[in-house]
């Protein structure tokens, strides 16, 4: 079975989706390590109850390279096969990249390539967008910019806030990003160029 690593810095509901959908059964895989850069984030106490391991490991002092150096040492000793970036505030490296080239994942609560970045929800909304979403792809060496496996879409209404926007993106991401990773998990997915195609 696919071991899945994930990444995260805060409250970590994408990561309970994932962690939900694998103990129904409905993916082929496990999440088998959570590792945060944030001490005390709530997703690793949500890792930590479905028996992931599930570390802090302090950025503190270190370059973004030796950072990542730790990360990939840590993936590779549980024998990760697909790392997931869910709501991982810090700018992966090269190092990171190379060594898990097309089995990095991140979700983005935009449609990419509109509106990348910390803030996708409140810059669609300030840009005036009428439709929004979100956006599953794989991680290259360039922010929220590898090839896209799915997206979602929502409607932007006129009374939105940042809040409600992001409720409505949010609760579409529970859905994609577990479908990625099944799509992944299950060998369904394939690379061409900057083009993610479904087997
Ligand atoms: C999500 O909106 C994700 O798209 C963004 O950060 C948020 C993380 O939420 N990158 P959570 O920690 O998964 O609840």
């Amino acid at each position: 079975m696919l071991k899945v690593g994930v990444l995260a810095s805060g409250r970590g509901s994408n990561l309970q989706a994932i962690l939900d959908e694998c103990a129904a059964g409905r993916i082929p895989a496990k999440v088998v390590v959570v590792i945060s850069d944030k001490e005390g984030a709530p997703a690793l106490e949500r890792g930590r109850k479905a028996s992931a391991e599930a570390l802090f490991i302090s950025p503190k002092g270190l370059k973004r390279e030796e950072y990542d150096a730790k990360l990939v040492a840590e993936m590779r000793k549980h024998g990760v096969g697909l790392v997931v970036l869910a709501g991982y505030m810090r700018l992966i490296s090269p190092l990171f990249v190379k060594a898990f080239r097309n089995k990095i994942i991140n979700i983005h609560p935009a449609l990419l390539p509109s509106f990348p970045g910390t803030h996708g929800q409140r810059d669609a909304l300030e840009w005036g967008a009428k439709i929004s979403g979100c956006t599953v792809h794989f991680v290259d060496e360039e922010c929220d910019h590898g090839p896209i496996i799915l997206q979602k879409a929502v409607p932007v209404m006129d009374d939105d806030t940042v809040e409600t926007l992001s409720a409505r993106i949010l609760e579409q991401e529970h859905k994609a990003l577990p479908e990625a990773i099944r799509l992944f998990a299950e060998g369904k997915l394939r690379v061409e160029g900057r083009r993610a195609f479904r087997k």
